[in-house]
């Protein structure tokens, strides 16, 4: 490093700094470790017995970030790809794109009469993968599961909700499925234009898989 280079901590290298503070952690999402079998079905709780919460510590030492957002005072339409608010938008909302840079977003609804091809769609989510880029969702409408692993490669079941504004890192693996009640109405959010490509495990040697790994797993390891 040359004299005239600030050295800039491991925290602040990974942490994207964010003006909108994050939910308080009693407003997170319910999460839990899943039981170790694979899941008969990927639509129920599938809990240990007795259920092993995951703490709201645990879901931010993997890098996801979380948002308690209103859905209930703004409209949205089922589906537009992309979505552009013309009129009245939730301010927060608006707040959190200037600041995250998350120029696009489109709005998705998954329920069986609203998707063609709901169910091999469903079990296509629940494929376990990697995205090149931060994976962003708004819930504003119905519930679901992100499942992502964690540092010893378990299962950790976060329930997304309506209201819920949920950031997984570049690299994470993790899959998605919707629950029992098979509806989940969602605002996809990207920074510049989207891929939404999937890399499916194995993808240890994909770059951003690589970045993961040395900033939330290695660190863990040196602890
Ligand atoms: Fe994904």
């Amino acid at each position: 490093m040359s004299e005239t280079e600030v050295e800039i901590p491991p925290e602040a290298k990974k942490i994207k700094m964010s003006s909108i503070p994050e939910a308080p952690d009693s407003e997170w999402p319910e999460a839990w470790f899943m039981a170790e079998d694979e899941c008969e079905d990927q639509k129920k709780e599938n809990r240990q017995d007795p259920n092993k919460p995951a703490t709201v510590a645990d879901l931010k030492s993997l890098g996801i970030s979380y948002w308690k957002m209103d859905a209930d005072s703004y409209e949205y339409p089922v589906k537009a790809v992309p979505w552009d608010p013309k009129d009245a938008v939730d301010p927060q909302l608006k707040a959190l794109r200037d600041d995250r840079g998350y120029s696009y977003a489109d709005i998705i609804s998954i329920r069986p009469d609203l998707l063609p091809g709901y169910d091999d769609k469903v079990k296509s989510f629940f494929e376990e993968h990697i995205h090149d880029a931060e994976e962003i969702r708004y819930i504003l409408d119905g519930s679901g599961y992100f499942d992502v692993r964690d540092k010893e490669d378990k299962w950790v079941r976060i329930w997304i909700k309506k209201g819920d504004l949920m950031t997984l890192p570049e690299g994470i693996y993790h899959r998605f499925t919707c629950d029992e009640d098979d509806y989940i109405k969602a605002m996809r959010l990207f920074i510049g234009q989207p891929v939404w490509t999937p890399f499916n495990r194995p993808m240890e040697d994909h770059p951003s898989r690589k970045k993961y790994v040395a900033s939330y797993i290695e660190e863990k390891k040196e602890d």
